[in-house]
């Protein structure tokens, strides 16, 4: 998508735009009330939005640039990350943006020196995390009434 930009969130309105957006993709369907988009690591995570950059789109919206997609990282122990909340609007998926945050936040976590990154990946998105070299493990776990499982990205190998 062209004007697109992938940074970290620098505000507090930004993190609340951030918020409204993850509970939009990865709540509200599931029918859960706002609030539920969040938990107890938010605070102290690293949060990464896709937002339009385009002047003439951020000229209209005031100041704050709408949040196109969103994804956090945050550790989970010693050298190990852990990604979660990856979410882009529905009517901005299949253009590379999930895979620019994913992206990013590999850098971002190659930067803090972890070795190891983790996600709790939907059994429907498995082949998205794939194609980084995340590797799924054997076991399905079922989480807000879906089957996921956890994958494993190894930062040092040759495939980080
Ligand atoms: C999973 C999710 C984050 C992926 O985001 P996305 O922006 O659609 O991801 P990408 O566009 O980078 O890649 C997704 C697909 O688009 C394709 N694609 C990427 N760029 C493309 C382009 N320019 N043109 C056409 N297709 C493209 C990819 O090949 C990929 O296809 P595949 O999944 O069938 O193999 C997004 O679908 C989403 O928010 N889903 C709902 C919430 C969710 O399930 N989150 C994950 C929780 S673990």
């Amino acid at each position: 998508m062209k004007n697109l930009t992938i940074r970290v969130v620098k505000t507090e309105p930004e993190l609340a735009a951030m918020l409204h957006q993850r509970w939009l993709v990865l709540r509200k369907p599931l029918g859960m009330p706002r609030g539920t988009e969040s938990d107890r690591y938010d605070g102290n995570a690293l949060h990464v939005i896709a937002v339009n950059s385009d002047p003439a789109v951020s000229a209209s919206q005031s100041l704050l640039q709408p949040v196109i997609g969103s994804a956090r990282l945050r550790e989970l122990s010693p050298g190990v990350g852990s990604i979660a909340y990856v979410a882009v609007l529905p009517e901005f998926q299949h253009q590379g943006i999930g895979s620019a945050l994913i992206q990013h936040l590999i850098e971002l976590a190659k930067e803090q020196s972890f070795s190891q990154l983790r996600v709790m990946a939907r059994a429907s998105v498995i082949r998205f995390y794939q194609r980084f070299g995340f590797v799924a493990r054997a076991e399905t776990v079922n989480y807000l009434g879906t089957p996921h499982r956890f994958m494993d990205l190894n930062l040092n190998g040759e495939a980080g």
